[in-house]
């Protein structure tokens, strides 16, 4: 067995000990990537809510720095949750953020560094005029995480909190400020739903219709930019996302991606354990790039005996796909400087039944480039009604990594046990479509040899569809 100090992360961002949850505040400030979360100094399970902040020059070497959001003030005693940074006129980063005051409500509040020429921005202070928003008219204790700010033609900044009304439905508020301190609510929310109560983590940001490069979160609406609309829905811890047309001299945004108003519908922006993503844009190497919380899976007394929980997923640059309805993504190039030992297996044949088994060296830590080449395609079994394209989700629960089928499932076995006891399935199925054919992805835990996962966490799926 592994100790918990294996179990730790080579290429996920994790802090050295404790809680953390969401990513907050991702920014590039004078080349030096900073990343702040939700962390518990004091233990590894979710209470006690700070800003944990480390920075990288490159987003795979990263160095702790003290933590920069503490609960301190009546308007944020009871936590200091998540927000997000923009970088002002000046160059200098700002923070907004979600403080939980003296009543338990939610406020958003916002921070400054407190000498902005310290190359690492250590320190933040808080004013005392704080806070900057408050949730009138929605329930006060479901209003929370701000995102980043964006300026729009007329020269006010803008911003998005997420809320609940008093009928627990979600909002997207619209918030317009001149100095970025004093705020007013706009009449009209940039979005809504009556599918869903109380959304988090709001994300809002340009996309280029042509290339991947990302673009800054104040690019203007014209032809060549469409708008993503990024949230999470706490009941699932999923995020979904909406692409379309932000018209910013209405403030309004119009998704194209979606028909009708039901959120089990929508796109994820990941099938894994992904959750509360957050994207900021890298100035100096032309890219949008999007962190998230991958929540833990062991139970909180094994989380608390091994003294951490939480990592963040490997930033990803995202961008719009060539078709313009949906997001890609694909990991920072960066991360391959930390790709050693080599293990390199070329041309192996395997049969119905059969298990191919590689051993490395550090099991626990594996970086995993795969091609599979079928004999055949013909016998892809029709996909029908039932294993449905938009929900791979319901097809991943039902065919699971020993249901046989036409084509698949094939795939690999990870953190495997030698006898194969333990392990979690990665594996696909090539399915035959009207325009195609589709390979469903899943990935199925139930061989984990412990968690405590909620039913819905246990089968991960998607499809790709290959025309
Ligand atoms: C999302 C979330 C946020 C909140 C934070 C508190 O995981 O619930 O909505 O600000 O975590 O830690």
């Amino acid at each position: 067995p592994l100790t918990s100090k294996q179990y730790r992360t080579a290429f996920h961002f994790q802090p050295p000990e404790n809680w953390l949850n969401d990513p907050n505040g991702p920014v590039l400030h004078n080349g030096v990537y900073h990343i702040f979360y939700q962390y518990n100094p004091y233990s590894a399970e979710w209470a006690n809510i700070t800003w944990g902040h480390s920075i990288s020059s490159d987003l795979v070497n990263w160095t702790p720095l003290p933590i920069a959001l503490w609960p301190s003030e009546p308007f944020d005693i009871h936590g200091c949750w998540s927000g997000s940074a923009t970088i002002l006129s000046g160059g200098t980063p700002t923070i907004l953020y979600t403080g939980i005051d003296l009543n338990g409500n939610s406020v958003q509040n916002i921070a400054f560094p407190k000498n902005p020429s310290d190359p690492f921005l250590r320190e933040w202070v808080k004013p005392h005029y704080n806070p900057v928003m408050v949730p009138d008219g929605f329930n006060a204790t479901q209003f929370r995480d701000p995102a980043t700010g964006w300026m729009g033609k007329d020269g006010l900044w803008r911003t998005v909190v997420c809320a609940e009304d008093f009928e627990r439905r979600a909002w997207i508020l619209l918030y317009r400020s001149e100095d970025f301190v004093h705020w007013t609510r706009a009449e009209k929310p940039l979005f809504r739903t009556k599918t869903s109560t109380m959304v988090e983590c709001v994300d809002f940001f340009p996309v280029s219709v042509k290339g991947k490069n990302g673009l800054d979160t104040s690019t203007m609406d014209s032809e060549e930019v469409k708008h993503v609309l990024k949230f999470g829905l706490f009941d699932y811890l999923h995020d979904y996302y909406l692409i379309g047309k932000y018209l910013d001299d209405e403030d309004e945004f119009v998704p194209e991606n979606i028909s009708g108003d039901d959120h089990r519908s929508w796109p994820r922006y990941d099938y894994g354990s992904f959750y509360a993503s957050k994207s900021f844009f890298d100035a100096e190497k032309k890219r949008r790039i999007s962190w998230a919380w991958v929540n833990e899976s062991d139970t909180i007394p094994d989380d608390v005996a091994k003294g951490w929980a939480g990592v963040l997923i490997v930033p990803r640059t995202v961008w719009l796909g060539e078709d313009g309805k949906i997001l890609q993504q694909w990991p920072v190039k960066e991360l391959e400087s930390l790709r050693r030992d080599l293990v390199e297996i070329k041309e192996v044949e395997i049969n119905e039944g059969e298990v191919f088994s590689v051993l490395v060296n550090n099991p626990s830590q594996a970086d995993v480039e795969v091609e599979f080449e079928l004999s055949e395609l013909e016998q892809a079994q029709l996909i029908n009604s039932k294993w449905h394209l938009d929900d791979a989700q319901t097809a991943c629960n039902e065919l699971g990594a020993s249901v046989p089928g036409a084509i698949g499932p094939f795939g690999l076995l990870v953190l495997a046990s030698h006898d194969l006891e333990e392990h979690t399935a990665i594996f696909f199925r090539v399915f035959r479509t009207p325009n195609g054919h589709a390979v469903l992805m899943c990935s199925d835990q139930r061989r984990l040899h412990r968690y405590h996962l909620p039913e819905i966490f246990l089968y991960e799926g998607n499809y790709i569809h290959i025309p």
